[in-house]
């Protein structure tokens, strides 16, 4: 019952986010491999809104990402800490959110689609910042505190398991 990509668009985000939340937690139940939670939430959440680009890029050096799993176009592969959106929610630890790519001074365009964003800082489960979660839109304005909110909850997955 688990096997199945929902899509909520046009559900309520609050709600949405509950359902994929517990969809993402039955999916992965048994699973011990950050890089396969990494595709799953990718898939799920992408295709749960129909987002742009949704996806995860991780730390591999000091000061370093590294692309991981997503769905969506070509994404770049390396961001160094303090560039671009990815690389200021990883440099400050916290989450970024940005109504219109336009006005972000730095954004990285991957996608010239792409209008709004949300990145997420991902911890395991001693703490360490192991990545970010990047979902883009493109539309502008597409992501709010619920966002942030039901994001936040499907990530802890990182620190928990
Ligand atoms: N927009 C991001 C770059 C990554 S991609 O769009 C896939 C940024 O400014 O960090």
């Amino acid at each position: 019952m688990s096997e199945i990509t929902l899509d909520l668009r046009g559900v309520e985000k609050s709600r949405a986010y509950a359902e994929l939340d517990g969809h993402v937690r039955a999916v992965l139940d048994g699973v011990d491999d950050p890089i396969t939670a990494m595709a799953t939430v990718s898939c799920l959440v992408h295709h749960a809104f129909g987002h742009l680009w949704t996806g995860f890029y991780r730390v591999v050096a000091p000061r370093l990402l590294r692309v991981g799993p997503y769905q969506g176009t070509l994404g770049c592969l390396e961001i160094p800490f303090g560039k671009g959106v990815c690389g200021t929610a990883a440099a400050e630890e916290r989450v970024v959110i940005v109504a219109d790519v336009s006005a972000f001074p730095g954004h990285i365009s991957c996608d010239g689609r792409s209008r709004s964003e949300i990145v997420l800082p991902v911890k395991d489960q001693k703490g360490a910042l192991v990545g970010v979660f990047d979902v883009d839109s493109d539309r502008v304005g597409t992501f709010d505190e619920s966002d942030e909110t039901g994001l936040m909850r499907i990530l802890a997955w990182f620190a928990g398991r």
